[in-house]
């Protein structure tokens, strides 16, 4: 099968199409025949070697397809099931891909592969963000950065949803159309505005309770200033560069703050957590209620081109190959 790999860490070009063997699916796993590939910038972390990884590897956590085989002692799921994976091992840049049964979901009537693979990892990371990280309530205003991108869309609407006042950031004039659409009620463009200070002036001077950042460095500071006393600051990316090392002190004389550095995989840690995760995401979707935008898709040797735009900010909504 064609598969993306690479065998040293670097930029964007690293990233290589290669013939590698169909893998088989042992005892308790599936292969997936991958229909949509879903493109996440923890696969740009894992290939500059910021999350290390073996090397040589393959590339890519997300994708969905027809499963095409099933390995001993699985129930889960059958042949021709349309299923969707967002987990390990890495390597879903490829045209099949073979993973635990357990991790991953079948997708419900009426979500097409394409949708899944652009929503199951970012849609899921969007749900224990917001629900049970720091759990949104009715009449809150809380802060999302980077509201056009894969997992900022899904949250921008969700935080709608859960009935709170959105304050979006965005790096463009067409970004910040995009999260007005969606439903934020207010947009910093970050490039260009101080979002601590813009922050304080729509909040009447109180700050936010919950700001959820996953630009990382180069937004780090402004989202501390931007808190609420006892206010708690959820970093979960590094788009722009890991977060900065912070002296507990520091929480404390800026109002008793808290922060926390989640990742998805300790919240869909157990099958129920990730069914009950996945089930919520696909409810809302039915339900029309949450849009998934697929803003670009490549073809599978097209992986480069994907990864240059990704981190170019180049991209909106979430990003698929086509293998
Ligand atoms: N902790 C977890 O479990 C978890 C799970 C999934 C994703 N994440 C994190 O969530 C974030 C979003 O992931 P995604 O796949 O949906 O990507 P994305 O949001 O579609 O793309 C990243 C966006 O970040 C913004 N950005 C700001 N500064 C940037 C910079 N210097 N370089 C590149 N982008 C910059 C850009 O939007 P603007 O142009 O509007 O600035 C860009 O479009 C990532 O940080 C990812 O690591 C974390």
């Amino acid at each position: 099968m064609r598969a993306i790999r690479f065998d040293h860490t670097g930029g964007p070009e690293v990233l290589t199409l290669g013939e590698v063997p169909v893998p088989e699916p042992k005892a308790g796993e599936i292969l997936v025949r991958n229909q949509a590939i879903g493109i996440n910038f923890i696969d740009t972390y894992h290939r500059t070697g910021l999350y290390p990884v073996k090397l040589p590897s393959g590339i890519g956590m997300e994708g969905a397809g027809l499963v095409e085989a099933v390995g001993e002692g699985v129930t889960r799921f059958v042949p021709g099931d349309l299923a969707a994976y967002a987990s390990g091992p890495i390597g879903a840049y490829a045209e099949f891909h073979v993973g635990a049964a357990e991790r991953a979901v079948k997708l419900p009537a009426g979500v097409s592969a394409q949708v899944g693979a652009a929503v199951l990892l970012k849609g899921m990371t969007a749900e224990f963000l917001i629900r049970r990280c720091y759990p949104v309530q009715a009449g809150q205003t809380v802060l999302i950065h980077a509201a056009a991108g894969g997992v900022g869309q899904i949250l921008v609407q969700w935080a709608k949803i859960l009935g709170a006042t959105v304050i979006a950031t965005v790096g463009s004039d067409d970004k910040a159309a995009r999260a007005k659409a969606l439903g934020a009620d207010h947009v910093i463009l970050y490039r260009d505005q101080a979002v601590a200070a813009e922050v304080r002036k729509l909040t009447g001077g109180a700050g936010v309770p919950v700001v959820y950042d996953s630009v990382g460095a180069a937004t780090f500071e402004g989202s501390l200033g931007a808190l609420a006393r006892r206010g708690m600051l959820v970093s979960y990316g590094n788009a722009s560069g890991p977060a900065p090392a912070i002296e507990p002190g520091r929480l404390s004389r800026m109002g008793s703050l808290y922060l926390t550095r989640p990742t998805l995989f300790d919240y869909v840690a157990t099958t129920a957590e990730l069914d009950e995760s996945a089930g919520a995401l696909f409810g809302l979707i039915a339900a029309g209620k949450i849009e998934v935008e697929i803003g670009q898709t490549f073809p599978l040797d097209q992986a480069r081109a994907a990864h240059e735009a990704l981190e170019s900010r180049a991209t909106v909504g979430a990003s698929l190959l086509i293998p």
